[in-house]
């Protein structure tokens, strides 16, 4: 018998090259490299907080290649069903910071014709599915291409046959979806059955245009899910529940903002492992602020992702200065 995982996902791994300096890349000198992804972000953020986490990708036989699966090595990340292939290269993409819009950062990809868009229902292994009690997808890998569409829709049938939670982060990345309708279109099929639903305002407008954030979070809750979890950025986040209930989190105050690109991952790390330890939904939606604030104050989406010990810190600080936490 196999070893169980607690969560498992399925995304495209990268090379982030971030300039070291904010301003347009135009005048970039120096790129600093980090390893980065939504869904393995998110695998990485659970297991630093003590959850066994497993990742399906594909990586170019390559140097980045090579950069990444050291990387999840090293960060414990069941990798046994990450495959290289030699066709096609490893994604990069770069990061412009603090310009047009300070605090704010803009990504430029270079991942058409990636490795992982070459994944497929091949990839997709039904008792390495099985093994886990929750699958954890975003709006990102089923708008690499058809067939990582398909990919997705196989492991998510799997899971709901199964018994597993599927937990959904929108993610929705229009660079890659082309329009907002594509977007719409295919995604609303794939959250249906989704007992976790995390999102933002903007990403409920495209999906549920004209509808408003607590009537989107009901769209939701018809479609199967039973909590609604709301990124607002700057301003924290909020949540909803089918059975009713409303919890609103301000965000954690951060002395600067370094690269805001990855805090919603970590928000998701911390919601989620904290919503599965305690059930407690205020308590997962203030850690998951603590977590966000965290990586926004720095460059790369990983490498300041808490663990427990680390959230308790900080957690205790806060608690002390403005008795935010209980
Ligand atoms: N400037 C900030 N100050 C404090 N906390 C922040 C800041 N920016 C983000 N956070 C925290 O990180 C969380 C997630 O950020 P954000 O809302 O950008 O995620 P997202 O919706 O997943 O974004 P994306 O569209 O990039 O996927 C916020 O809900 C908040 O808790
Ligand atoms: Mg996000």
């Amino acid at each position: 018998m196999e070893n169980r995982l607690d969560f498992v996902s399925i995304g495209e791994v990268m090379i982030q090259l971030n300039n070291i300096t904010p301003g347009p890349l135009r005048y970039a000198r120096y790129f600093e490299t980090h390893v980065a992804g939504s869904e393995a972000n998110v695998m990485v953020g659970l297991r630093k907080l003590g959850h066994r986490t497993g990742l399906i990708t594909r990586v170019g036989n390559d140097e980045f290649g090579e950069m990444i699966l050291r990387t999840l090595r090293g960060e414990d990340i069941d990798i046994t069903h990450v495959r290289v292939m030699d066709e096609a290269p490893t994604g990069i993409y770069f990061v412009q910071r603090h310009f047009p819009i300070p605090g704010k950062s803009t990504v430029i990809y270079y991942r058409h014709g990636s490795a992982a868009s070459y994944m497929s229902e091949d990839d997709i292994d039904e008792k390495y599915i099985k093994r886990a009690s929750v699958l954890f997808l975003t709006g990102i890998t089923p708008a690499l291409s058809e067939s990582c569409y398909r990919a997705v829709a196989k492991a998510r049938s799997i899971a709901l046959e199964n018994g597993l939670d599927v937990v959904f982060d929108t993610n929705i990345r229009i660079k890659l979806w082309k329009s907002a309708d594509n977007a719409r279109s295919k995604l609303i099929p794939l959250i249906h059955g989704s007992r976790i639903v995390l999102t933002n305002k903007e990403d409920l407008e495209i999906l549920f245009p004209g509808k408003g954030v607590a009537d989107a979070a009901k769209s939701l809750f018809n479609m199967g899910a039973e909590i609604v979890v709301v990124k607002k950025g700057e301003e924290g986040s909020e949540l909803y529940s089918k059975d009713g209930r409303f919890f609103e989190e301000k965000a954690i105050s951060i002395p600067f903002v370094e690269d805001v690109i990855g805090a919603g991952d970590a928000f998701d790390a911390a919601f989620l492992s904290i919503f599965y330890r305690s059930r407690d939904l205020r308590m997962a939606l203030r850690y998951a602020n603590i977590a966000g604030a965290l990586v926004a104050t720095v460059r790369g989406d990983i490498e300041a992702q808490p663990s427990i010990k680390e959230l308790e810190i900080l957690g205790r600080y806060i608690k002390e200065r403005m008795d935010y936490l209980r």
